[in-house]
């Protein structure tokens, strides 16, 4: 039998050897774990295909994060996985130091059902007209909260001092709650301008230049079966045809609910094959080597 040439041998070596570690580099988890500094963990995903079907297309990373709604592109500040809580801010808003043209705060139907803002998130409508509906209909709307009265931010907030001095009297305002906003638009509100106020629990005492403005959403998990695809080494996803839950094992694997358990059950199913590979890379190598030798 004649030996095949050496350089052959070498470039099926190198082949196979690439072609072995390949899947390495690539099977880590598909999913982004972090953008920005920000985690990102089940049911959020920021790559298609990640995290729970119902948040699909709901968050953007470029460079930062972004919670995307119908009325804008919202940054988000801060995930707490374990309050189950996102804090976004409109840089667009209105706050205590900035004066800005209202745009009104949209979700979309789901997310108004599954990512909600919370009950300690407070909407300030400002310079509203006294034909508001929050004046008269709805006025049961409004409410003060920590001992404090929307009527203090036409005084203590620079930005909104205009509202005061152009009339020489506090035009109309409301403290209320997202529901107010959900259902009618700053249109309907006849109001010029808003702004949000977060951890409004915690503010007794504090005066408006050091409350905190953003809002603070309360998001739900959907119940899939997550930690079982998670314990096995795998990222929950779903398939982006059908949206169904799947556990995202590997590239080149996924699986209806848990990746398959195998012998090294202790291990991630990525450092599990990346262990496999190494054994098959280094026994080839030493193969052909022998093979060159002889
Ligand atoms: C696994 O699921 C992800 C996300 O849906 C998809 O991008 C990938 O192509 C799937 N891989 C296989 C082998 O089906
Ligand atoms: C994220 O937003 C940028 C800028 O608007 C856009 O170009 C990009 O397609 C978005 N990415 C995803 C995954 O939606
Ligand atoms: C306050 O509201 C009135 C109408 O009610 C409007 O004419 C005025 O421009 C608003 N003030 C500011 C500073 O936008
Ligand atoms: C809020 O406080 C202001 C000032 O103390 C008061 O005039 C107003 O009636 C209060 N509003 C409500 C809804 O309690």
């Amino acid at each position: 039998m004649q030996h095949p040439p050496k350089h052959y041998l070498f470039t099926v070596v190198a082949l196979t050897l690439i072609s072995q570690f390949l899947p390495v580099v690539f099977t880590a988890n598909p999913c982004r774990g972090i953008c920005g500094s920000i985690a990102i963990n089940y049911p959020f995903g920021v790559d298609d295909g990640c995290g729970a079907p119902q948040y699909r297309q709901m968050l953007n990373c470029t460079n930062d994060l972004f919670f995307i709604t119908t009325s804008g592109r919202y940054k988000v500040q801060s995930i707490d996985y374990e309050k189950r809580t996102m804090v976004v801010y409109d840089p667009a808003m209105s706050t205590c130091s900035i004066l800005q043209p209202h745009h009104d705060f949209v979700m979309t139907d789901i997310q108004a059902v599954i990512i909600p803002p919370t009950s300690d998130t407070v909407f300030a409508l400002l310079n509203c007209s006294i034909d508001s509906p929050v004046l008269n209909h709805y006025k049961n709307l409004c409410f003060n909260f920590s001992g404090h009265s929307c009527d203090e931010l036409y005084g203590a907030c620079n930005a909104f001092r205009i509202f005061h001095s152009l009339t020489n009297s506090s035009p109309p305002c409301c403290f209320t709650g997202y529901d107010t906003v959900k259902y009618m638009s700053m249109n309907i509100l006849d109001c010029t301008h808003y702004t949000t106020v977060i951890n409004t629990d915690s503010l007794k005492g504090v005066g408006p230049p050091d409350w905190v403005y953003g809002i603070k959403l309360s998001y739900s998990v959907p119940d899939t079966g997550c930690e079982r695809c998670t314990r096995s080494g795998g990222a929950c996803g779903y398939d982006t045809e059908t949206g169904g839950m799947m556990c995202l094992c590997s590239s080149s694997m996924n699986a209806t609910r848990e990746c398959a358990a195998g012998s090294i059950a202790d291990l991630g199913e990525g450092k599990k094959l990346a262990l496999w590979t190494n054994i098959h890379a280094y026994a080839l190598l030493l193969g052909a080597f022998v093979y060159i030798i002889l």
